[in-house]
Order: C-alpha cells, then structure tokens, then sequence
C-alpha cells in the first residue's frame, strides 16, 4: 500500500506551515514545506552569484542543492553544512524564491527532491501544486486560503511582534503581487486540486482549522 499523504495548497500566508505542522505532528507524520526548498535554492543562486534570467544556470544550481531538514518546533535548513533557516523568511527571499519557481525546468529537477519526502507512516505537504502535480495520489487534498487583507494583516503583526519595522500598505503590495506571480506563471500555477477541500481561514482561528483537517483526513 502507498504512503499516506495529506496535501495542503494555498497562497502565502494562509497558515499552511502552521496548519501543516501542527497535523503533521499530531499524526506522526513527516512534513514537507516545498516552500523553503523554492527558498533554499533562492540563497543558493544568490550565492553563486547565479543570474535569475539564467534558466541553465539556476537548473544547475538546483541539481546541485545540498539541504538537509530538521524538523523541531521550527523547522531548520542547512544548506551546504550552513544553517540558512535565518534568511529563508526574509521577504527578498520570498521573491526571488517565487521568480524562480515559475522555470519549469527548476520544477522538473525539484520534483523528485520533493517526492522522496513521501515515507512511512506519511506526509504532510504544504506549497502550491502538491495536490495537483506532486502528489495527485494523496489521500486528502486541502486548498487553504485567506483574503490578501488578512494574510497581510497577519504578517504585518508577525513582524511588528519580531521588532521588524513594517509598513501594511506595502505588505499588502507584496503579497497581490507574489498571489499574481504564483497563480498567473505557465508552469503548476497556484491552483485548487479538483477533488481538493476548500477551507478559508480568514474569519477561522488557527486552532478551528487544524480540528478540521484532522477530520477531514481522518
Ligand atoms: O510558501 P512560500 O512562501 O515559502 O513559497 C515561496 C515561493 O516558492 C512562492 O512564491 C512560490 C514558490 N512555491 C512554488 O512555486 N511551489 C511550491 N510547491 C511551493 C512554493
């Protein structure tokens, strides 16, 4: 019998990662941020001085991609033997993250690093086309989504709690255009699997949707 695999999709923000791990950690299963592997191979382009337009360039750099997870309350990444979690939230990463995630041939390599997560006793996996290109077999298919205004609203708190300075109406600027970049690209754009659940998290405490994911999957 395959493993088990519970696919969480969704834009930015949507309390993916927090939903994820969260049931992940109630089922005793593995979790799979896709995101940060987008992210991970953003800080190695960067650090290879590798130009984003460059689309043989950043393949290369991404069969080359050397991470290593460890999942605790957070998650912590090592790239290369050096611990990239610091960097991995920064917005800059996020963008340049989203720019190359939109090269299919990036997609192709990242495919199959993504798909060894899948081990027993299952996988909890959070990004944008998990449901739909990754893993089309899982088990049970969650789209999670929230008005741009909450997600906004959210990190803007998120940050402010951090010490960061930040400003909501730029947030809100960042997170239309990511929403756009991710859903408008050729290649497995932001998209809800068919036989997906669509929950909406924007009036939904966290807490609310984590007990309904594990009823659904249940
Ligand atoms: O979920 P995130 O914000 O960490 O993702 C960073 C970027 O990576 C996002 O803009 C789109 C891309 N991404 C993707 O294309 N496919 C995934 N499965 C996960 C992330």
């Amino acid at each position: 019998m395959s493993v088990p695999v519970l696919t969480i999709d969704g834009p930015s923000g949507a309390g993916k990662g927090t939903v994820s791990r969260a049931v992940a950690k109630i089922k005793g299963w593995h979790y799979l941020d896709s995101g940060s592997i987008y992210r991970a191979l953003a800080i190695a382009a960067a650090a290879a001085k590798t130009d984003l337009q460059d689309v043989a360039a950043v393949t290369e750099v991404a069969e080359n991609l050397q991470l290593t997870f460890v999942c605790g309350d957070e998650l912590t990444v090592i790239l290369d033997g050096r611990d990239i979690t610091p960097q991995l939230g920064l917005e800059s990463t996020g963008h340049a993250a989203s720019i190359i995630a939109a090269l299919p041939a990036v997609r192709r390599v990242l495919l199959q690093k993504q798909q060894d997560f899948r081990k027993p006793p299952g996988l909890v996996a959070d990004g944008r086309d998990m449901g739909t290109v990754v893993f089309p077999d899982a088990v049970c298919k969650v789209f999670l989504t929230a008005s741009a205004a909450k997600r906004a609203e959210r990190r803007y708190k998120q940050l402010i709690e951090k010490g960061i300075d930040a400003n909501l109406c730029q947030i809100t600027h960042e997170i239309e255009e990511r929403d756009r970049r991710d859903q408008e690209r050729k290649a497995a754009p932001l998209a809800m699997a068919e036989d997906a659940y669509y929950i909406d998290s924007s009036t939904l405490p966290v807490g609310d949707v984590i007990a309904e994911v594990i009823k659904l999957i249940s």
